[in-house]
Formats: C-alpha cells, structure tokens, sequence
C-alpha cells in the first residue's frame, strides 16, 4: 500500500494564500523551531506557557522524566510546582480577558435536521458554573472520579468541564459501549458518581440510555461495587424542552414516546432540577501540574481495557498547541471534528484545544448517513465550516455514493481538511482532497492515540509538503525513532517498530492504578524508549508512514480493538471453548473481524448460533465489537507447545494461499479444513 517513490505530481502543498496568514508558513519555519523544541523543550514550551494563567509558577525543572525501565520507575513530569484550571483558562479568560463573551463556543446540531442549539461562552461557563455546583453539592470533591455516559450534547461538554472546575477526574464512556463495558470502566475507576441521560437518537435508532445505565450499575452492585448517586438528563423526555432555552427551532423527534426511562429514587437524580437551584458562581480549584485531569479506557492487548491517565499543565499545553497549529486556527474559523467525545479525538479536539482557542465548533449528535448521505456537507454549509476534521472510514462510506452527494452543496468555506484514526488509503486521500476540497484546501493526516494525548506526527498545513498516505513529520517536542526487533534504531529509509524517545507534555503519565501495567505495556520492549505498538516505515525523504499495528490490536473504524476482548466475549457463550479473532481488511472499515470459533462437544453450528454469538460480543463489549465473520473451526491451528498461529489465521481469512513457514504447525491438515470451509461474504 505505501509506495516505494511518490512521484513529484503526487507531493501536494498548501497554497500561497495560506501561507501568507499561516502560523507556521515554511517548512524552513518548521524545521528552525522543531529543533528548537526538541533541543530546548523548557524554553520552547516555556514560551508557550506564558499564554496561560498560573495561579503558581513552576519551581522544579520544566521537564523531568525517565523513559527507561533499567533505570527505575517510569515518570514523566512538566512544570512541577505550577498549579492552574484548565476550566479557569479556556472559559473564564476567554470571557472576561479576551472579549469572547458572546462568540460561540459551539453550534449544537442535533440527530435530526432542524434540531439545533447555540451556545456562547459566557452561556458555556455559566452552566459549567451551575454544574460544578451541583457536583460539589453531591460531595464530589478534588481528585473523585466521576464517570460520565452521554450522548453527544452539549450537556456532556458541561459535565466534563464542571469536574475540571472543583479538580475532579471525569472518565468518559463512549454512548455506544455496552452496560457491561461501562459497569467493568466504574469498577476499575472506583467512581462515586455516574452522569448519564435518558436516552438519545442514532439515526433512525433510540437508544435507552437510562435503561443501559441501571443494568450497568445492577452488574456493579453484584460484584460488590455501589454507586450512591447517578444524575440524568433528560435529553429525549418531555422536560428536555427546559434544557432548549435559546433553541432556533423546535426539537424534532423530541419528546419521544417509546422512551424507557427506569428511575430508582435511592441513587437517581434529575440534571434539570439540580441545576435550577444552582450558583452560577463557581470558584476554580487550582490543581498542581501533574494533578489527574482525565481517565479514558482503551482497549488493552490483554482484552482488559487500560485507564490512560492524563494530567493538567501538559495535556493543556499540548492540545492548545497542536489544535493552533495543525488545523492552522484563524479566530474567523468555523472548525468541526466529527468524531465522538467518547473518545479522545473529541476530549483533545472537540472540547480541550478548540475551547483553549476561543474558536467557535461544530458539536454534531448524529450520523454521516442520516438522513441521507449529503448531511456533513448540508453541515458544512449551513455553519459555514472551514476546517474539517474525520475519520478516513467516513470518507470510504462516503466515497461509494460519488460525488453527486457532495457537490449538491456548495462547500465554499471549507480551508483546510483533516484525518484521524487509521492509515488514509491514497484513494481516499485523492478523494477528500479532490472532491470534497476541490483541490484547494490541504490534508493533515494526524497521527496519534489515546496515549499522545494530541497529534504526534503530522503535516503543518502551509509548511509541510503532503504525500498522500503518509502522517509525514514529528509535531514539535516529539522524537520518533524506528527501532528493528533487537531495539536497534534504524537511521535512513527504513522500517520497523515506531517509538518515542522523550516525552512531549501532553503524552499520558501512568495507567490509572496500575503503573505496572503501564511500564510492561509501553517501556519493557525496548527500555528507553515509548512504543507505540504501531509499525512505520520512513522513506529516503524522512516522511513517516504508519503501516498498521504491530501487536493483537484491530482497527475498525478507526476505533481500536483487542483480539483478546472478542475472543473473551465469545468464549463466555457456552457454546464455544476456544476463540480467535483476527482482522480482515474492509474496504469501509479498515479492518473487520474474522472470528473462528472451536465449539463444545456436540453443539451444531448454524444461522441461530452465529447470531447468538453476535449479539453475545455486542452485549459484552457494544455494537463496534460485531463480528463480521464467524467460521466454525473444529480445530485451530497451534504450535507444536499448543500456541494459535494467528499469522495462518489471517491468511486463511484473507485467502492468501502462500502461508510462509508452517514448519512449526502441529496438524497441516488443520489448516487445509479451516481454508475450505472459509467464510466468503460477511452477514
Ligand atoms: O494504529 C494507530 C491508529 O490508531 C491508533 C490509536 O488509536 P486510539 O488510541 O483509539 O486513538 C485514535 C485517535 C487518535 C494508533 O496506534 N491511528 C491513529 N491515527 C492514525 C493511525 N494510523 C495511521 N494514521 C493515522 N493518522
């Protein structure tokens, strides 16, 4: 997929006009100061910081760190002694330093065309105010967790920066996860309080919010795990209309009759009653630097997800930073990311950098698809948007209907395009770049993870030639290297292991409550160094281009998934004594999962079984979870020391006859079965 030369016509470059007002307009620029950063990464973010307000200034050194196991424990440290808000800086100042007051902070457009909301900054921190009120009135204090489970209003943006306000860590759960999932995300956060809403719209599908909720809390409560109190909005029910005020036009589809809202009086309370009594007058809670601001779970290798935890100063600089000059932030911007707040896409750059900012957002609740596939562009029109932000399985969906769809709107103010997620094929790339930007507006493909915290490698618009398919150069602080299996780093073109070699501020700083795991997961392969569990090639020019993961980890979607977590789910069915999972590319998707079951001694594989299976992993781990493909597999291909050789297993999923070594294999007859009773379409 990656080319070996990319002919000069297939290099693209902002354009002059760009270049004129660009923060970073050369690749000159870019270069001087990424030297600078990684050389003197205490002035270079030092200088940064003096854009934000510090209760204290920092007394320890600006940066401070160990990345190598051999050493001792793993740390890293910015601006030790410092204490700020974040909340204080992206609100507070925005309103009452910078004027910005009465600019939007967020057009809320909801599942359903017409349903719409505005809210300016000074509304944004006044319910921020209220609602960090309410969390202080429940005994949420400094350093609580506080799990939160909505859809995508603006209400969740709301909670996640009222928790910021009085110090508390909110861990967020993406609406579309299962009860299960969310129940196994409290449990390990230890969280006192849950906030969730009644229920939302996914196109044309309801979702009851409440009633997920409940039976997560149910499976909490039978392993020993209580909540004392959960606040629901009320987003569907007929109260929702309070929540509307300053509302353009009349809730579509709202209030919503076939709504289950089940309502315990012992541990439920309403949002809109709370906040009625409530102040808007909230005094910040100043957090020292590397105080928890967030916990957001992610698949682990393991199956078991991981609590990447980041903290105040550096998360703040960081993803202020990279939003400025990645998406190359003008204050006339319009800016819209897509992606959910559920993960950490939408924390870093739906809510944290945009706000930093005072930039003016897009908050979208529904889907690429409905009503019909033209809605991002209506979006984009309606808004006037000018930087865009997706996932490339967005634009492969897109791609299959043409470019009819596209060009019914006019897409005028569109500048500058961007993708996250996933390797962009050069097909898309082509695509977005010539269809939906019509040439004129770059592409930065932003590499990152949950982990990074903000975009680690990716193209500066004006300054960053762009070679489709490839996430091209460091951000500044950030020094990849590309190591082969003896840890050995490879100078030149290469390809091999992609890791970090220091820190940046906004990398995370430990998994939550488990520092052990932490270090095994990203520091014990290759002691001194932070391993991303990607693959990466860097051709004769320098550019970087991911090719995929490296470890049992699958990409749907661009969301990330452990072989380990399906497997699991589908081995809990009784039907089923030994699973595994492997990927198979998807045209949309990236990658679909392909899953070979082993099943007990006299059960029959048929259509019943399959669904079952199905619904049992989506009821496990949520709807991204699905299975593509189940094949049956009386028996799976192991080493002779009985471990699955998943390398044939994604060969026989892909039907790739060409099997490499199989000189380990126990039974080769195993694998001959296995390939003729092959899935051939998914269901
Ligand atoms: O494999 C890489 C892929 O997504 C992984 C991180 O997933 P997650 O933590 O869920 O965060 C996704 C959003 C930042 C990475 O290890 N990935 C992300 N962006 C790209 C990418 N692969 C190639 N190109 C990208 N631009």
């Amino acid at each position: 997929m990656i080319p070996d030369k990319v002919p000069k016509e297939d290099v693209f470059h902002g354009s002059e006009d760009l270049k004129k007002t660009a923060h970073i307009p050369s690749f000159e620029i870019y270069k001087e100061l990424y030297l600078k950063s990684i050389e003197n990464p205490d002035e270079f973010w030092g200088d940064i910081a003096k854009d934000f307000f510090w209760k204290t200034n920092h007394t320890g050194p600006f940066l401070d760190y160990n990345f190598d196991v051999t050493k001792g424990e793993i740390f890293i440290k910015f601006m030790e002694g410092a204490s700020t808000n974040i909340c204080y800086n992206i609100l507070d100042r925005n309103v009452h330093e910078r004027k910005l007051g009465e600019k939007v902070a967020f057009y809320w457009e909801g599942n359903e065309p017409g349903d719409a909301l505005t809210v300016t900054y000074r509304e944004l921190l006044q319910k921020v105010c209220r609602f960090a009120n309410v969390l202080k009135s429940q005994g949420v204090k400094k350093g609580d967790a506080v799990s939160i489970y909505m859809p995508m209003v603006v209400e969740l943006v709301v909670a996640m920066l009222a928790c910021v306000r009085i110090g508390a860590v909110h861990s967020i759960v993406f609406a579309g996860f299962s009860a299960e999932s969310l129940c196994e995300r409290i449990m390990d956060s230890q969280c006192s309080l849950l906030i969730t809403a009644d229920g939302f719209y996914r196109g044309d599908k309801l979702i009851n919010l409440k009633l997920l909720a409940d039976e997560a809390l149910q499976k909490c409560r039978e392993k020993g795990f209580s909540i004392q109190r959960c606040i629901m909005l009320k987003h569907l029910s007929k109260e929702a209309e309070e929540t509307l005020l300053g509302s353009q036009s009349p809730p579509a589809k709202r209030p919503c009759s076939d709504l289950q809202v089940p309502w315990n009086p012992e541990v439920d309370l309403c949002w809109h009653a709370l906040v009625r009594g409530a102040s808007d007058e909230c005094e910040p809670e100043w957090c020292a630097s590397e105080d928890p601001l967030f916990i957001l779970y992610t698949s682990g290798s393991t199956g078991k997800p991981k609590g990447v935890l980041h903290t105040v100063s550096g998360y703040m600089l960081y993803t202020a930073t990279t939003f400025k000059l990645v998406f190359d932030y003008q204050p006339d911007d319009v800016y819209w990311c897509t992606a959910d707040i559920g993960w950490i896409t939408g924390h870093s750059y739906i809510t944290y950098g945009p706000l930093a900012n005072g930039a003016t957002s897009v908050l979208f609740e529904g889907l690429p698809t409905y009503p019909d596939v033209s809605r991002m562009w209506e979006i984009v029109d309606k808004y006037h948007v000018s930087k865009f932000y997706t996932a490339p399985t967005a634009i492969r969906l897109l791609m299959k209907y043409g470019r009819e769809p596209v060009q019914k709107y006019k897409r005028e103010s569109l500048k500058l395009l961007g993708t996250v997620g996933e390797p962009i094929n050069p097909e898309a790339w082509h695509w977005y770049y010539s269809v939906v930007g019509e040439k004129r507006c770059p592409i930065v493909d932003t590499f990152w993870q949950t982990e990074t915290g903000g975009h680690v490698l990716t193209p500066l618009p004006a300054a960053t030639p762009m070679k489709p398919g490839s996430a091209t150069f460091p951000f500044f602080g950030v020094v990849p290297a590309i190591l082969n299996e003896s840890g050995e780093e490879l100078e030149g073109p290469s390809d091999g292991y992609l890791v970090f070699k220091q820190p940046w501020p906004g990398m995370m700083r430990t998994v939550y409550g488990n520092q052990q795991r932490f270090e095994t997961i990203y520091f014990k392969k290759f002691p001194g160094y932070y391993v991303t569990g990607d693959g990466c090639r860097r051709d004769k020019d320098g550019y970087y281009w991911i090719t995929g993961r490296i470890d049992d980890m699958l990409n749907v979607s661009g969301h990330l998934l452990s072989t380990a977590e399906v497997e699991s789910a589908l081995v809990e069915h009784q039907a089923v004594v030994e699973a595994a999972v492997v990927g198979r590319p998807h045209p949309v998707k990236g990658e679909s999962l392909y899953c070979f079951v082993t099943l007990t001694d006299g059960v029959t594989f048929n259509r019943t079984l399959e669904a079952e299976l199905r619904k049992q992993v989506r009821e496990k781990i949520g709807a991204i979870a699905t299975p593509d493909f189940i094949q049956n597999a009386p028996a799976l291909p192991k080493t002779r020391s009985g471990k699955i050789m998943r390398r044939v297993l994604r060969k026989i999923a892909c039907d790739e006859r060409d099997l490499g070594d199989i000189s380990t294999l126990a039974d080769s007859s195993v694998v001959e079965q296995l390939f003729h009773n092959r899935c051939r379409m998914a269901v």
